[in-house]
């Protein structure tokens, strides 16, 4: 069995000294690879994506990682031309898959197909077809192999005509764009886009909606449909329960904890959102219905408290390094306004730290999930899992934990920065006893299919054995 997708388990940074430090991930993948067990023969293929990696790749037998560094994976890490690789991943796949499958294109930020772009469309069929040969050589005969998300949507494809004896497996991490709005892009890309994932076996998608859309694409895009060989599934991702309860109650959440309740004041309620800080997020239209709820709510002004984590991603690119900028500076423009001597209404931290987030998760009276579009969004999951005294969640229906979450949630509008901000009014507003009853029915639906179930599922699916 092998897996393959761009970012791997593990990443390595060059110390001082020059010698490699490696950290490793986590997720629903790596959770459910060590379901299988690290003795199954699995391979995990995956790119060195800095200098780090790339060090290690150069040292690694035969580009296979040292298993200490793995936790006993196999994986095979592929040192792709770093220009190749920064076209396909920062230019096509950050740049305009991102953008098509969340529709964020809104002027003035507008697709442009040029000469430019052509060149690294090449780029990314050669970073696809780069996996492709590295999976051919890698997988025994008739192994199943799941390739992950829009980084990869060409290498089923490509994999196929290797080796035809392969069971493949495509899944979509990310929403799947209507027709309307996927045929933005040039015909014979959107073809070969979905041509490359129909290369597969299977193609899965986190929710039936997301699955409904890629259909209709290919009946728009490629007039029969989906060929009587590929099959499309859904198979939504649920939160860690075991995981993430053990690891909320850590000495160093603990100490998180205390240093949070200092910032946030005592008897404020806080309303938590953690998010890489990325557009689809949404994160400033959030802050803006902060400062409407502070406006048409008087009465809660140093009553609540934002704890917004924005922890910054894809910084090579200034359209994300500019909407970082622009939360940073839509936090501060809030607390110059609002803020009191001894309140701050936004609590902003940017520096990634795993343990702070699960004591803001545990601190959380409201959480607030508003992305202009998800793919499923885990934090809406997440926090009615670990939250102590339970949380109302607020969540964009433009999410796919929508689907699972929403009869017990605060729905809205992601654009809707008047209709958020009565929703924040309306969840701040629950009483104790109702919102420990809806937080404890969020977290039963959040939990119900625990990442090594979602994948140990896709590979019986595509095996068509139980695993
Ligand atoms: O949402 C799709 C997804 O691939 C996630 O699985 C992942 O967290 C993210 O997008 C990729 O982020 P990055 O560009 O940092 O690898």
């Amino acid at each position: 069995m092998l897996v393959a997708s761009n970012r791997g388990p593990v990443s390595y940074q060059v110390r001082e000294d020059g010698s490699l430090h490696a950290r490793r991930g986590g997720g629903g993948l790596v959770s459910g690879l060590s379901a299988i067990g690290s003795d199954a023969g699995s391979v995990w293929v995956c790119a060195a994506l800095g200098d780090g990696d790339r060090a290690a790749v150069r040292r690694a037998d035969g580009g296979l990682l040292p298993a200490e560094d793995t936790g006993g994976q196999r994986v095979r890490m592929l040192d792709i031309d770093a220009a190749v690789h920064a076209e396909a991943y920062n230019g096509i796949a950050n740049s305009v898959l991102w953008f098509v499958h969340h529709m964020l294109y809104q002027t003035p930020l507008e697709p442009v197909f040029d000469a430019e772009f052509r060149r690294q469309w090449a780029s990314y069929e050669a970073y696809n077809q780069a996996f492709a040969e590295a999976l051919a050589e890698e997988a025994a005969e008739g192994a199943a192999v799941l390739i992950q998300d829009y980084h990869l949507a060409l290498a089923p494809r490509m994999l196929r005509r290797l080796r035809p004896d392969l069971r493949i497996g495509h899944f979509s991490h990310t929403p799947w764009a209507p027709p309307d709005y996927f045929r933005l892009l040039p015909d014979d890309i959107a073809a070969e886009l979905l041509t490359g994932i129909l290369g597969a076996d299977r193609a899965a998608f986190l929710t039936e909606r997301w699955a409904d859309a890629f259909r209709d694409c290919c009946h728009a895009v490629l007039g029969p449909g989906i060929p009587s060989g590929t099959r499309i599934g859904v198979h939504g991702l649920g939160a860690d329960a075991d995981f993430l309860r053990e690891r909320a109650h850590r000495e160093d959440v603990a100490e998180r904890m205390a240093a949070l309740r200092e910032e946030i004041g005592p008897d404020r309620r806080a309303i938590v959102r953690v998010d890489r800080t990325e557009l689809s997020k949404n994160i400033v239209r959030g802050l803006l219905a902060y400062r409407e709820l502070l406006e048409d709510h008087p009465e809660w002004r140093e009553r609540v408290v934002h704890v917004a984590f924005a922890y910054p991603s894809r910084q090579d690119l200034a359209v994300y390094r500019d909407y970082t900028a622009e939360v940073q500076r839509v936090a501060d423009e809030i607390n110059e306004h609002y803020g009191t001597p001894g309140w701050t209404p936004v609590v902003l931290h940017v520096k990634d730290d795993f343990a702070r987030s699960l004591a803001a998760y545990r601190l959380a009276d409201v959480a607030l999930v508003n992305p202009i579009r998800d793919g499923m969004n885990l934090v809406a999951k997440e926090v009615p899992v670990v939250s102590d005294e339970g949380c109302a969640l607020v969540l964009s229906r433009e999410a796919g934990a929508y689907e699972e979450l929403g009869a017990d949630a605060f729905t809205v509008n992601p654009y809707d920065i008047g209709g958020t901000a009565e929703a924040l009014h309306e969840a701040l507003s629950l009483p104790a006893e109702e919102r420990a009853a809806r937080s404890k029915r969020l977290a039963a639906a959040a939990t119900a299919l625990p990442p090594a179930r979602w994948f140990l599922d896709q590979l019986d699916a595509l095996t068509g054995q139980p695993s």
